[in-house]
């Protein structure tokens, strides 16, 4: 089965209104035409109705960095998947490294924001990954497999996931193609026995941490990476961009 590459922009908390108008501008400007891949940009909650003026009919979709388990109520601060649907959201981010850091998220409440997502048919992007402690450790499959259990326990089927290692996010270190490789490869065979092989077949891993253009072209070479979730250098249109185009490039099974 061909998996269509699938590259997504984390901009976590940045841009104010001006300087998001700006970037998804020159990514529009960019693009050129469509590329046989899916692109999504995750910008902050405070930026969704901005960044879906500025990016409605063109091959960027947009989506939230984070969504409430339940589907409505008394939550202060919190997003619900009706609202981000409202503001024009076709994906969501659930349970990045830095919202299970700061914000003690576990792998069940994980899942449960997986399925309050796809009620709303918003697609979840599961993100995974191991500390640098657990991977010195030899950890590093038993923690993706506790991850992908412990949020599929709740019973989500039409996900992605981004396997982001948490020593790679932010630090300039990423994660070799043959390490990356091992990791995806892993979590196929993972998904496979948790979810059945069409499950597996049809799910895009993609790599996150310190992703930068020069590094896209060999690690999309890789059998089981199916694209990117870019941080820091989502923030740069060329960088962006190159990275889109590589993803292309890479197109598989002649797809
Ligand atoms: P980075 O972030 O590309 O800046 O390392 C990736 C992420 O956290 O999604």
């Amino acid at each position: 089965m061909s998996r269509k590459p699938l590259c997504a922009g984390n901009w976590k908390m940045n841009l104010a209104r001006a300087e998001a108008t700006a970037l998804c501008r020159a990514l529009r400007a960019g693009i050129g035409h469509p590329l046989g891949v899916d692109i999504v940009v995750f910008p902050s909650a405070t930026l969704l109705q901005t960044v879906g003026a500025e990016l409605a009919n063109s091959p960027f979709a947009w989506g939230g960095q984070d969504v409430h388990p339940e589907a409505r109520g008394a939550f202060t601060g919190d997003v619900a998947a009706f609202q981000l649907k409202d503001l024009g959201c076709g994906w969501v981010l659930c349970g990045h490294s830095e919202r299970r850091r700061d914000h003690s998220e576990d792998d069940f409440q994980i899942g449960r924001k997986m399925i309050a997502a796809e009620r709303e048919s918003l697609r979840p992007i599961l993100c995974v990954g191991e500390t640098a402690e657990e991977r010195e450790r030899g950890d590093t499959f038993s923690v993706l497999t506790r991850q992908v259990r412990g949020a599929l326990a709740a019973g989500a089927r039409q996900f992605e996931i981004a396997y982001e290692p948490v020593w790679a996010i932010g630090t300039g270190a990423a994660a070799t193609p043959e390490m990356a490789q091992d990791a995806h490869a892993f979590l196929r065979g993972e998904l496979e026995q948790s979810c059945g092989s069409e499950v597996a077949e049809r799910t895009r891993l993609l790599y996150g941490g310190s992703v930068k253009m020069e590094l896209a072209l060999p690690l999309i070479a890789q059998k089981d990476i199916d694209g990117f979730l870019v941080g820091g250098a989502s923030l740069d249109s060329e960088q962006f961009l190159t990275i889109i185009a590589a993803s292309a490039r890479s197109l598989r099974d002649g797809g």
